[in-house]
């Protein structure tokens, strides 16, 4: 069955929002709401299928940039919104809405797309990826001592509730824009992820660390609704640092905060090495782990030559890409950058194969080769290969991005 996928018109995006909130089990918007939520949607970029005159499937992206190893930064699509009415689901509606909207990545020359996931068993079969994840923490107030060592220095300050948007806005741009995985936000985007809940008078806790070069460093957190009065839980919102003196500095003053028992954040950098700072380790709990980004390599030659690699000798993948055959073929990879040197079934034998979302699993520097060969990601003609294909893909820091949407 074919579906007629269109790119809506804006007066079409209020019935594509509703659309997309009732598939996860949330009322219409108000006005208010709407005028707010609106400025989220980029002109063009939304899709729709429609059924009998009723819009019934939705999906839509707005224009951002990852930084990849390296420290180089892509045009990026970011997919959100992604729904089918409950009465319609199954009958392949988000198969053509995917296949427009990567086609439409394309021609507007992004090389890569990302989301975050509902279901895990969702975008696979699109060439999506899991390229990052994080963990979950919680850490009780009262044991946490901090080792002697544990890195110090800087200040911290208490930001105003109308100082806590334009602050953190710029402080992000400043700091968060390193690390392989992380990508820019748009103004919409804190509106709807921490400015909404100020406005709504929720007690907020903004705080920025100011380190020897400025300011390099924020946090966010609210507090949960189910609080005793002396024994209160923040519950982390945000936070990002540029290095262990203002990562430290940030727990530490949420850690420190009168009539809080607990600190809990979710998806956390997996590196975020807390509880190596405590004393007591298991006072830090990792309470959850999860995937985070999910990648979706639309140009395969550009985001390879992209990133940078570790020093290795060459070695010959081949890439599988069903949905956008234009990236398939055999890719030589080593210390000094990548390229596509033949097409799929040449004579030119590859060392490694794999598909495209397997290898946007590696991409980033989540997972190594040799982890996604030996659990069948990956297949491996040549052993010799995959120890080369590690110290191609492997990076200092590990993938994050923070950012939720
Ligand atoms: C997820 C959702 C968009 C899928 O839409 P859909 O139109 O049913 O998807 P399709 O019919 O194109 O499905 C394509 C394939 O994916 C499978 N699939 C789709 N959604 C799935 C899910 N949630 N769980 C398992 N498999 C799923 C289908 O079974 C189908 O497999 P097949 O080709 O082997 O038959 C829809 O179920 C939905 O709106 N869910 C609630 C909101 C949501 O989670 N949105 C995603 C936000 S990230």
């Amino acid at each position: 069955m074919t579906h007629d996928v269109r790119t809506l018109d804006p007066d079409q995006l209020r019935s594509a929002h509703i659309l997309f909130g009732s598939t996860i089990h949330r009322g219409p918007v108000d006005d208010e709401w709407w005028s707010r939520a609106a400025t989220s949607y980029s002109p063009g970029r939304t899709v729709g299928i429609h059924d009998g005159g009723a819009l019934v499937g939705t999906a839509m992206a707005f224009p951002s940039r990852l930084v990849v190893p390296g420290g180089g930064v892509l045009p990026m699509a970011a997919v959100t919104r992604v729904g089918v009415r409950a009465d319609c689901t199954r009958r392949g509606l988000l198969s053509a809405m995917m296949r427009a909207q990567l086609d439409d990545v394309a021609a507007r020359g992004e090389p890569v797309a990302t989301l975050r996931a509902s279901e895990t068993r969702i975008y696979g079969r699109f060439g999506y990826g899991v390229a990052t994840r994080g963990r979950d923490l919680r850490v009780r107030v009262g044991r946490p001592a901090w080792r002697p060592d544990a890195a110090q220095g800087g200040s911290v300050r208490l930001l105003d509730r109308d100082d806590i948007i334009p602050t953190l806005r710029e402080v992000h741009e400043g700091i968060a824009l390193t690390r392989a995985g992380s990508m820019t936000r748009q103004d919409s985007w804190w509106w709807g992820a921490i400015g909404r809940r100020v406005e709504d008078r929720e007690p907020v806790i903004a705080a920025v660390h100011t380190g020897a070069h400025g300011d390099d460093g924020f946090a966010v957190a609210f507090r949960t609704d189910a609080d005793s009065f002396s024994e209160q839980t923040l519950e982390v919102a945000d936070l990002h640092a540029a290095d262990m003196e203002a990562t430290a500095g940030l727990w530490r003053f949420l850690l420190d905060i009168d009539l809080v028992s607990s600190v809990q954040a979710e998806l956390r950098p997996l590196d975020e090495p807390l509880e190596l700072l405590l004393s007591d380790p298991r006072a830090c709990a990792v309470t959850g782990h999860h995937d985070e980004t999910w990648l979706r390599l639309v140009d395969v030659p550009t985001a390879l030559a992209a990133r940078s690699y570790g020093a290795a000798e060459p070695v010959l993948l081949a890439v599988h890409d069903p949905l956008l055959e234009k990236n398939a073929g055999v890719y030589r990879i080593a210390g000094g950058g990548a390229e596509r040197v033949a097409p799929l079934g040449s004579p030119m034998q590859p060392q490694l194969e794999c598909d495209v979302a397997a290898l946007a699993m590696a991409y980033l520097g989540d997972r190594s080769p040799s982890q996604l060969v030996a659990t069948g990601w990956w297949r491996a003609h040549d052993g010799a290969a995959v120890h080369r294909a590690d110290a191609a893909f492997t990076t200092s820091v590990t993938p994050w991005c923070g950012t939720h949407f």
